[in-house]
């Protein structure tokens, strides 16, 4: 028996357990039975279930799948016997040959260690302003160790018992918001007890914590499209105001549902023709440029700028003529480099992590480089796996 789930159904899988976990702690804090810490109902168990080890083993997350239907049929069954006297003894071997051919999944691969903030979901909306508040604080506090640009190599790095780890790959994507958030706040230690990185408790704010995160993530982002050419970890367009044509002053982030295209500090606005297919985003436009032009929607926030920036890995001053597009999800998928003359599949930096290759459009048939990104990002859309939940957007 060695068939896997399909995405899918792991999605879906992955959902339920996240959904039972946060029910079972909205429960426990309803009753009484956990505390509010930081803001939300605390997790009162010193574990949780491990939704990270099911993506990445198939045979494991193929048992936890059998192991719920069977749990869900010997419920049944015993309900069954319970009011059918007569079938008792064949609904009991039922139930017994159910218990013993279940492949019932190791306990350990079930649980991982938790704590109080594990299901803790980040509350600063990935703004641009966080993000830049984020990299003012990086610089007073955590460059020395993990670097200017988050790979570990910063100047104290050397000098401790441990290397920090590397951001640019997909480590912060696959942990859990809030065990990130308790690390940052209480520390690390390693296996004799031994501290390996300072806790900030003393130092920075339950806000200030999460802004660092938010940083950590769009310099992630950036670091990874310079090194890899492509976005490993999904990154999320971040929310700043924009004024648009119709609606005046909204969040960017408002505009969630239909597709954008964020055009950056273009010189030549008026050769960026308005698309049906998408909304157009200026950001950074210089204030007599917008005079000439009436744009759909465009923002001047310089932290908008600097946070596009990080996520291009590019400094603020070079953003000029990048592009981008938002999926529907407000996921950013593609990225246009300046001066380019067409799209081209390349350009789609942000490929579905777990897609199979299934249901993917016929790109060939596609009368531009445009539409045919268009398809593949609503074809292959982004699955929320975070730290192995789905993650809320
Ligand atoms: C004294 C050096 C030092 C400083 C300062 C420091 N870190 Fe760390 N950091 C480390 C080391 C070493 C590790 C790896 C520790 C381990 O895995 O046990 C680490 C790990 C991390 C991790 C990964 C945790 C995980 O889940 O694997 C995050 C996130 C992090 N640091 C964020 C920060 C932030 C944010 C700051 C600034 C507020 C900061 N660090 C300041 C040394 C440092």
């Amino acid at each position: 028996m060695d068939w896997t789930l399909p995405p899918e159904a792991l999605n879906g899988l992955l959902m339920l357990l996240h959904e039972a976990q946060m029910g079972l702690r909205a429960l426990c804090y309803v009753l009484g039975l956990a505390p509010e810490v930081h803001g939300q109902p605390a997790w009162p168990f010193a574990q949780r279930l491990a939704g990270e080890l099911l993506g990445q083993e198939a045979g494991h997350a193929r048992r936890v799948a059998l192991a719920l239907l069977s749990g869900l049929a010997i419920v049944f069954l015993l309900g069954l016997s319970w009011c059918w006297r007569r079938a008792r003894p064949i609904l009991g071997l039922l139930t017994a040959l159910l218990l013993l051919l279940t492949p019932w999944p190791a306990a350990r691969l079930l649980l991982v260690p938790a704590v109080p903030t594990s299901l803790h979901q980040s509350p600063t909306q990935f703004t641009a302003d966080g993000i830049v508040r984020g990299q003012a604080l990086y610089q007073q506090y955590c460059l020395r160790c993990h670097g200017s640009d988050g790979r570990g190599e910063g100047p104290a790095a050397e000098h401790l018992p441990m290397w920090p780890p590397n951001f640019s790959g997909a480590l912060l994507w696959k942990r859990l918001d809030g065990e990130l958030f308790w690390r940052v706040r209480h520390g690390l230690r390693d296996r004799h007890g031994q501290e390996t990185m300072p806790g900030f408790a003393q130092s920075l704010s339950d806000p200030q914590i999460w802004e660092l995160l938010d940083f950590l993530q769009a310099q992630a982002a950036g670091e990874s499209l310079r090194e890899a050419g492509v976005w490993t970890a999904p990154v999320r367009l971040p929310n700043a105001r924009v004024q648009c044509r119709q609606g005046g002053q909204k969040n960017v982030q408002a505009l969630a549902g239909q597709r954008l295209r964020i055009v950056l500090a273009n010189d030549k606005p008026s050769a960026i023709t308005e698309d049906p297919r998408l909304v157009t985003v200026f950001v950074g436009l210089a204030p007599e440029v917008l005079l000439s032009i009436d744009p759909e929607c465009q923002s001047n926030s310089p932290e908008m700028t600097q946070a596009l920036a990080l996520v291009l890995g590019v400094p603020s001053a070079q953003v000029a003529g990048y592009q981008l597009l938002v999926d529907r999800q407000g996921w950013l998928r593609v990225r246009g480099k300046p001066g380019q003359a067409a799209w081209s599949e390349n350009d789609l930096v942000c490929r579905s992590s777990s897609s199979s290759g299934t249901g993917v459009a016929p790109v060939g048939s596609a009368a531009d480089g445009l539409e045919a990104l268009i398809r593949r990002m609503d074809a292959e859309p982004v699955r929320l796996l975070r730290g192995g939940f789905p993650h809320g957007t």
